[in-house]
């Protein structure tokens, strides 16, 4: 029999000989003693049902023991997000782990040198799986800088009821919207109800409203080699239209002229707008018991010129990791917890939110729970990104005082694009003529 000592001893060997067959060298125990990691992970406002992501994350923590999730949220504004972030990394602030990324930032995020490099989590075999947007969009000098988590891209909501009431159909054209709706104004005669409200604030929605028209007149911002083409009378010609729309009484509320996302989904949501240009998370809240409009909506591609295909903004959010995070391995290993395909079916599922991956538009389980989502694919194959570039946040920047003054009225807008367009050219060093 072993004498006390010598049996201390003993388990003190095995126990060491099991710490090195594990491979837990003193530094990672004296870590695990300290109590768990707990990472921050930072994203938008979650729309649809937020007990339901929540419940993802409390999942996440179960099955990564020593690892605690706290996720904090922006305000739901890109850009007030965008603002955020660059005052935090540019001081290499390491107080998040995680971040979610508009698709327009990563590559700019990625030249600063401020996320992960996430090339061997996300090689190309993984990318695959995904829409080629977001993974184009992920990429930055050939190198993976974050994952798509969700997707984006503009659609047309109308008022299904009131279309078949005047026995209308979904316009395809945009002077078969305006039409529909001063059709429906003026039968209707009701002072609450409103044509087509759509986002028009100075802010990045704006970019997507209006690229959108422009890109359905056959308009382009950049050509295919990078060099600004944003003026012309294609481009002109879509401006001028759609501020022509907005006034007191015209098809557009002047509303529009400060409305984002949210201000135009509200609207539309309590019955009081004919069409509204939105990205897909409002079908679920419009589907949601007690809804004013549950059952009155449907859903077209945007629509175009006479002549010219209609075109929908690429939109959507990645997750990366901050290059500051003292704890990058655990964020992986949630980054690839929420992008996987068990995760994103659910999120599809409970808030709305579309898929990357696209093997989920065609799951069973998906469909019978959210048919609407699994109709977007096509949409999604076929949106069109904002220019892929490190200096898209400034171009950006250029574009919408430019776009914003034309649509109020205090610019013409040949006059906006042409000035959009020399500052741009500017920007990146083309020559100004
Ligand atoms: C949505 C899109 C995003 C876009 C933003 C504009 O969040 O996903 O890509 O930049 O709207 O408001």
């Amino acid at each position: 029999m072993w004498s006390g000592r010598r049996w201390i001893a003993g388990w003190l060997a095995t126990a060491g000989l099991i710490g090195l067959l594990w491979g837990c060298p003193t530094a990672e125990r004296a870590k695990e003693e300290e109590g768990p990691v707990t990472l921050v992970f930072k994203h938008g406002q979650i729309e649809g049902n937020p007990a339901a992501f929540q419940k993802l994350l409390r999942q996440f923590e179960a099955t990564h023991p020593g690892i605690l999730v706290r996720d904090e949220t922006l305000p739901s504004s890109s850009d007030q997000q965008h603002q955020f972030y660059i005052i935090g990394l540019e001081g290499g602030s390491a107080d998040f782990d995680l971040l979610s990324l508009d698709v327009i930032w990563v590559q700019e995020f990625a030249r600063a040198g401020w996320l992960r490099d996430l090339s061997p989590l996300f090689p190309p075999a993984a990318r695959a799986a995904f829409f080629p947007g977001p993974v184009d969009a992920a990429l930055f000098e050939g190198r993976a800088y974050a994952i798509p988590w969700f997707l984006d891209a503009g659609l047309l909501y109308y008022r299904r009821d009131l279309l078949e009431k005047y026995r209308l159909d979904p316009p395809r054209s945009w002077s078969d919207l305006a039409a529909a709706a001063q059709t429906v104004l003026r039968e209707e005669r009701d002072p609450q109800l409103r044509g087509y409200v759509w986002q028009g604030k100075q802010y990045e929605g704006l970019i997507c409203n209006v690229l959108e028209v422009l890109w359905s007149a056959g308009a382009e911002v950049l050509d295919e080699k990078g060099r600004v083409v944003l003026a012309g009378a294609a481009a002109t010609e879509a401006l001028t239209f759609l501020r022509d729309l907005i006034g007191e009484g015209r098809v557009s509320p002047p509303m529009v002229t400060t409305a984002d996302e949210e201000t135009t989904r509200r609207l539309f949501g309590e019955g009081r707008a004919l069409f509204m240009r939105n990205w897909p998370y409002a079908w679920v809240l419009f589907q949601k018991e007690g809804s004013a409009v549950r059952g009155k909506v449907g859903v077209v591609p945007l629509p175009h010129f006479p002549g010219h295909a209609s075109a929908a903004a690429l939109g959507g959010w990645q997750l990366g990791i901050n290059r500051f995070s003292r704890h990058p391995k655990e964020a992986e290993a949630l980054l690839l917890y929420l992008t996987s395909p068990e995760v994103q079916r659910t999120m599809a599922i409970e808030t709305g939110y579309n898929p990357t991956r696209k093997a989920l538009y065609e799951d069973p389980a998906l469909a019978a729970a959210q048919p609407f989502t699994a109709g977007l694919r096509d949409l999604f194959l076929s949106a069109r990104p904002r220019p892929v570039s490190p200096y898209y946040p400034m171009l950006s920047q250029i574009m919408q005082p430019e776009f914003s003054a034309a649509l109020v009225g205090i610019k013409p807008p040949e006059r906006a694009l042409h000035d959009a367009a020399l500052q741009m050219k500017h920007l990146l060093g083309e020559p100004v003529r």
